[in-house]
């Protein structure tokens, strides 16, 4: 198992690519504190993995809560090893009717919590030597339509996680993103939004498929969090079906 004595915190893991990264950090050996705003679906995982995994309702948009989070982790598991910063809640608009509101909503939840965990945790990762992985897009890459606030989060990520991954190098600690592609419940309501785009989403890569979570996302997130990627460190991996392809 790759990741036996391992304490990882995965944020909005009750459902999607979390909840797949959360059933596949169990499998090989860690123990996770499920971070999520949706009570019934974390209590379910939580019934689902038993005492290795424990859930707790929280709201990541509240800067408070990032200490809760953290010291909920040390408390319960004794250290802090991966530090998985995959919650993300957005709205999408053309450019000139994007508000305010939308880019609270995207930065509330997907950019402010990722600097308040990586912030709160750093001391913890740096005791283990441990690991932070956060969450690209192709919007942000792309500068996909309707995306502005959302693309602008998830580019300001990927800025931090370099600043942090030179900074934290000599602790130890990686940072590393996954820029991925997978049919999740936020993608169908992206897909019911701006059916036009489904077509782009699904035939839109050189393998003509929407990736699986548990199949395609979390073995990356494995691989990340794992002694296997301990020389890599400010990356950003593709697990898009090839969607798109950096130089
Ligand atoms: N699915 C894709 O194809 C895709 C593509 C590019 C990037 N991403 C990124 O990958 C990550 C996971 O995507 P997904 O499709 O599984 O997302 P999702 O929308 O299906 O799930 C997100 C989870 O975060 C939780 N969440 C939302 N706001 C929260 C808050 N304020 N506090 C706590 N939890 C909160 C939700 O309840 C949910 O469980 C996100 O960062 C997303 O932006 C996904």
């Amino acid at each position: 198992m790759r990741l036996e004595g391992k304490v990882a915190i995965v944020t909005g893991g009750a459902k999607g690519i979390g909840k797949a990264i959360v059933q596949a950090y169990v499998a090989e050996g860690a123990q996770v504190l499920v971070v999520d705003v949706d009570d019934a679906a974390g209590k379910e995982l939580q019934a689902e993995l038993g005492d290795v995994a424990h859930f707790l309702s929280a709201d990541l948009s509240v800067e408070e809560n990032a200490a809760v989070i953290v010291a909920a982790a040390v408390e319960r598991f004794g250290r802090l090893d991966v530090l998985v910063n995959n919650a993300h809640a957005s709205r999408q608009a053309p450019f000139v009717e994007t508000t305010m509101e939308m880019f609270d909503l995207s930065f509330g939840t997907g950019f402010w919590p990722v600097f308040w965990l990586m912030r709160e945790a750093h001391p913890h990762l740096a005791a283990s030597r441990g690991s932070v992985i956060n969450f690209a897009s192709g919007a942000g890459l792309n500068g996909n339509v309707t995306q502005a606030a959302y693309a602008a989060a998830k580019e300001a990520v990927r800025g931090i996680s370099r600043v942090a991954a030179r900074e934290w190098a000599t602790d130890g600690i990686n940072v590393n993103l996954i820029s991925p592609l997978a049919r999740t419940e936020g993608v169908d309501a992206f897909i019911k939004a701006h059916p036009e785009q489904e077509k782009a989403l699904s035939s839109g890569n050189p393998m003509k498929r929407l990736g699986d979570p548990r199949e395609d996302i979390a073995p990356v997130a494995v691989f990340l969090a794992s002694a296997d990627a301990q020389y890599m460190t400010g990356q950003t991996l593709m697990a898009d079906g090839g969607g798109i392809m950096l130089r």
